[in-house]
Order: structure tokens, then sequence, then C-alpha cells
């Protein structure tokens, strides 16, 4: 399969999905990085890897308009799904439903705790003995689409925000390309095909 990468920022979940396309008979590949930041570290990053990048800034532009750029560099890049990993701009209804069942995203929580921003920092203040992530599809509900995978991660005594984010990521650059693997191959499994049989018959 071929996957395009949005992201914002230092795209380190980025990173690791490039990585693990490399090793072995990994199902899927990257063919575009994009992002809505023209100075994201991880756009020179995915370059340095002979990837196609795409920058397209969204300062004066409506959220559709930017969506239609972005949807378009991912349609000409011939990507089949799109994986947001970073990606810090919501997304239109409308190209949320077009992509829908082809867009995943990995949020720093585990859902359905902790939607939306500053997730570690709340975890923090509640008390809670974990953090975590979970990798789950786009919904135009933000934070909401079914969860496909997640791992739990501890919270340790004196932890900021800062340091569980740290620690968060290190399990999400081990979960994200496991899950975006399992998922563009979820046809060759056979309690999926089981499932989708069963959804028929009855
Ligand atoms: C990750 O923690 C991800 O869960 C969240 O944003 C962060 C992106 O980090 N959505 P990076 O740019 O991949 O390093």
């Amino acid at each position: 399969a071929k996957i395009a990468v949005l992201i914002s920022g230092a795209g380190t979940n980025m990173a690791a999905l490039v990585y693990a396309s490399r090793i072995g008979d990994c199902p899927y590949e990257v063919v575009l990085v994009a992002s809505n930041d023209a100075q994201a570290p991880g756009l020179a990053l995915a370059a340095a890897e002979g990837i196609a990048t795409f920058a397209h800034p969204h300062k004066g532009m409506t959220r559709e308009a930017h969506d239609a750029a972005m949807e378009d560099a991912v349609r000409q890049a011939g990507a089949d799904y799109i994986v947001l990993a970073g990606y810090m701009r919501i997304l239109s209804d409308d190209f949320v439903e077009r992509w829908q069942g082809r867009m995943l995203n990995i949020h720093p929580s585990l859902l359905p705790l902790y939607k939306g921003l500053d997730t570690h920092a709340r975890a923090i203040a509640a008390g809670d003995s974990h953090g975590g992530t979970s990798v789950h599809l786009v919904t135009p509900e933000l934070d909401a689409g079914e969860v496909l995978a997640q791992v739990r991660v501890p919270i340790v005594t004196g932890d900021t925000p800062h340091s569980l984010a740290e620690r968060v990521k290190l399990a999400e650059h081990q979960l994200y390309p496991r899950a975006v693997a399992e998922y563009v191959s979820r046809w060759r499994n056979p309690a999926w095909l089981l499932e989708r049989l069963r959804e028929r018959a009855l």
C-alpha cells in the first residue's frame, strides 16, 4: 500500500514509519510527506530520505482550500492511505468523509480518555498511573474514531508533561508502524475476513 504521512512538527513518528518500511517485507511504502508548516523539521528528513515532500502553509487560507491543496498532493502521489503523525490541523468534514476507513491518526493518550490537546499534563494532574497512546481511524468527530491499537505507558514519580511525552513517543514509534502495517494488510487476516463474511450473512 502507498501511504502519505501528514506532519506539522518534529516528525519522529513519520521517521519511525519510514524506517520500519525499509525492514523486511513491510506492506506499506511512504510515497509522500506533507506538512502545513514549511519549516517542519520532518520535511528535511523526508527529503534526505528521497521521499517526495509537499509543504503548504495554511495562513490566510480557508480550511477547505488548504485541505484541497493537501488532498491534491496526496492524490498526485498516488497514496491509498493518509497517515496523520502530529498533524496539528483539524481537517474539514468533507475531506475526512472522503477518506473514511483510509485515514489513521496517532493520539498520545489512552482513548477515549483525554481527547484533544495537553493529554500528558491532564493525565498527570488526574493522578493516573498510566498514560499511553492510541492509533485510531479518523472520523469527523475529533479523536473519536475506532481505536485500532493502544500501548499503556507508566507515569513515574517526578514526571513532567515533557518527560512523559518523551516516554510515550518511544512507545508510539513501536506501535504506529505495526498498526499501519496491520491495517493496510487487514484483508489477509482470516479473522477480519470471517467477520466481513458474517456481517454479510446476518
Ligand atoms: C505524537 O506524540 C502524536 O501522538 C501526536 O503528536 C506527536 C507528534 O510527534 N499526535 P512527532 O512529530 O511525530 O515527533
